[in-house]
């Protein structure tokens, strides 16, 4: 039976709508939810998503400053660029676009961050929250894939979770997500020994390795939910996932596509967090 494909497209639209309606009585209030974004250098895929960032904001009436940085700052003024948009009331959610130039620390960075304004979930006062449970900002990934697997219907709890993927961003953070929701859960990476035999075992396959088509039917036991979080050009130059899709689908219950899938879920998250820390530092 061929998998159900859950358009990520349509869920994120979907949420959005309900935001603009929750910004629009915000408004009334006299909050308006303000985002910055910094880009550091020119990186296309960086720029690409920026934009989406900014088109988003648009979209369900956040005001965004896209701050545009040449890639020879110096740390301390990246430093700087933050403590100034940490003090300006008009901005509730600050992102920097990583990764960033090799000269710079990212910790440092993120770390420089008022965690009240940290939307993308990220401090370590956020990450360390999200390990103990208490209030903190979801980062915008691993939430938009909890989403997706709800809104599909599948429950969470119980279940066999395996990612695949151990990165800061996605692999980490959605574990312990899946954690909160009562799975079992697997982290597998590159140097998991028989990672087809440890994914076949999952009732619940995420897969964020950035390798295009790497995770093919031989990975998925017959009737899994399959979150593909990869980004990858092909040899065509079109979007790929890390998973094989027409392989999979022939094997999951449920599949996201590439683009289309978690993509349009993570901007999405990243809007509703700035919506939330609008309430939270105006008292809303
Ligand atoms: N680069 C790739 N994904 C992300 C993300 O979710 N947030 C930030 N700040 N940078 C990224």
């Amino acid at each position: 039976m061929a998998a159900e494909i859950i358009s990520g497209k349509e869920v994120a639209a979907d949420i959005r709508s309900q935001l603009r309606e929750e910004v629009l009585g915000l408004k009334e209030k006299g909050i308006h939810p303000g985002l910055a974004v910094i880009l550091v250098g020119e990186d296309p895929a960086s720029q690409s998503y920026v934009k989406g960032k900014a088109r988003g904001c648009e979209e369900v009436g956040i005001y965004s400053e896209v701050i545009l940085k040449d890639a020879s700052i110096t740390q301390e003024e990246l430093l700087g660029e933050i403590d100034r948009l940490n003090k300006d009331s008009k901005i509730h959610g600050i992102l920097v676009q990583l990764p960033l130039p090799k000269h710079i620390s990212e910790n440092a960075v993120i770390d420089h961050i008022a965690p009240e304004k940290d939307v993308d979930g990220f401090t370590p006062v956020n990450v360390g929250n999200l390990v103990i449970g208490g209030e903190c900002y979801l980062p915008c990934t691993p939430h938009g894939i909890i989403e997706l697997i709800k809104r599909s219907g599948r429950s969470i709890a119980g279940k066999h979770a395996v990612v695949i993927g151990r990165s800061n961003i996605v692999g980490k953070p959605v574990s312990l997500l899946l954690l909160q929701e009562n799975a079992t859960v697997t982290i597998a990476h590159s140097r998991t020994a028989n990672l087809a035999e440890v994914a076949r075992q999952a009732d619940i396959l995420v897969v964020a390795v950035g390798r295009a088509k790497m995770v093919g039917a031989d990975y998925v036991k017959s009737g899994a939910v399959v979150i593909d979080v990869g980004v990858n050009r092909g040899e065509d130059k079109k979007l790929v996932g890390d998973v094989d899709f027409e392989g999979v689908k022939e094997i999951a219950s449920f599949l996201t596509p590439v683009p289309g899938g978690v993509g349009p879920m993570t901007i999405t998250m990243l809007l509703k967090n700035t919506v939330e820390a609008a309430k939270r530092i105006c008292k809303a």
